[in-house]
């Protein structure tokens, strides 16, 4: 089969299509055709090898997986021995962070613990740009409990891919939401659901008056006492994303239990929840640009720039 493969940490012209062998689905594992895949922030820290501190599980000298690619959507080709739940012609999505990625490729072997039935209302390239981003915003949302109708909650990052679907996540909870952006993402911020939207470029939201009950933090770029200072009393925030390593370790050792840094994992359960909401027209994917499968590097150096306006994914055919 035909596959995207790096054999060294690099920028995305380190990619290269080459010929491998097709995976075999373990015991509890399902051969996926892919149908589309989607690009995420993972996908290009993994390929640099950063933050460098990340190696030592990706593999110190050179990368030990050498497909990359965590999003996917696609038809079951085959089922592994003790697989029930699934069967050759399902329609599933999925997410392999956790299990050494692959997504890159006409086919995979999945773990069935992160995998669902695809929604049916969406097609490959929508599901694909589900897994990755909507549990994070899912899991980022619900870390200090569940959200409550009403609660004030302000999502820093509001058009990336884990903040497109954050606004959608909080709004369908009842939440009061708060969507921070640029000028010229504001009104996609607004079509999301966001009761109000902040500028960046023009306010800063730890300084501006407002006090929120749950921050979001999506990007990473604020500081534990600037998180503190948008909160109401008993609010609390959790950050999800990074921009350097001062950031990630401020945020680690001082955020205390206002403040948590939240690294998500995609199950199947969750999963399931985000189809529900999906099926129940709750939530949408957003998709800014689409790439083919030959056009893969081009994709992860866009995303690389930050700028994208929601999921960026990738059709196989
Ligand atoms: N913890 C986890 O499990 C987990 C999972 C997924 C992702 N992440 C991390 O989360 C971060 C975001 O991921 P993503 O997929 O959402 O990234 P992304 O799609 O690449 O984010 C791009 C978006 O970020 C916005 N942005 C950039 N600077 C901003 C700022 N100062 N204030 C507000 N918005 C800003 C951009 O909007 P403008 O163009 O308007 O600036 C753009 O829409 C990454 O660091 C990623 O590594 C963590």
């Amino acid at each position: 089969m035909k596959a995207f493969i790096y054999e060294r940490y690099g920028p995305p012209e380190t990619l290269r299509m080459a010929e491998v062998d097709k995976p075999v689905p373990k015991v509890d594992e399902v051969l996926v055709k892919v149908l589309a895949a989607s690009v995420n922030a993972a996908d290009w820290h993994v390929l640099r090898g950063k933050p460098l501190f990340s190696r030592a599980t990706l593999g110190l000298l050179r990368p030990k997986h050498q497909i990359l690619g965590g999003d996917v959507a696609g038809r079951v080709e085959a089922v592994g021995g003790g697989v029930t739940r699934f069967k050759p012609g399902d329609e599933v999505y999925a997410n392999l962070l956790d299990h050494g990625y692959g997504g890159f490729a006409e086919y995979v072997s999945v773990p069935v613990a992160v995998m669902s039935l695809k929604p049916a209302s969406l097609s490959f390239e929508e599901a694909a740009a589900v897994p990755m981003a909507a549990t994070t915003a899912l899991q980022g949302l619900g870390h200090h409990g569940e959200l409550r109708p009403g609660q004030r909650v302000l999502i820093n990052g509001a058009t990336g891919g884990v903040g497109s679907f954050a606004v959608q996540i909080a709004k369908a909870s009842g939440a009061e939401v708060t969507g921070v952006t640029s000028t010229p993402n504001l009104d996609l911020v607004r079509s999301l659901g966001a009761d109000h939207v902040l500028d960046y470029t023009a306010t800063d939201f730890t300084r501006g008056g407002g006090r929120y009950d749950l921050i979001l933090d999506t990007v990473g770029n604020r500081s534990v006492p600037d998180l503190k200072r948008a909160l109401a009393p008993g609010g609390r925030a959790a950050v999800t994303g990074f921009t350097s390593v001062a950031r990630l370790l401020g945020v680690s050792l001082r955020g205390g239990k206002e403040i948590a840094q939240v690294q998500a994992h995609v199950t199947t359960r969750d999963l399931e929840l985000l189809s529900e909401l999906i099926e129940a027209g709750k939530l949408r994917p957003q998709i800014d640009r689409r790439y083919r499968f030959a056009d893969i590097p081009a994709a992860i150096a866009y995303l690389e720039q930050g700028r994208a306006r929601a999921k960026v994914v990738v059709e196989m055919a």
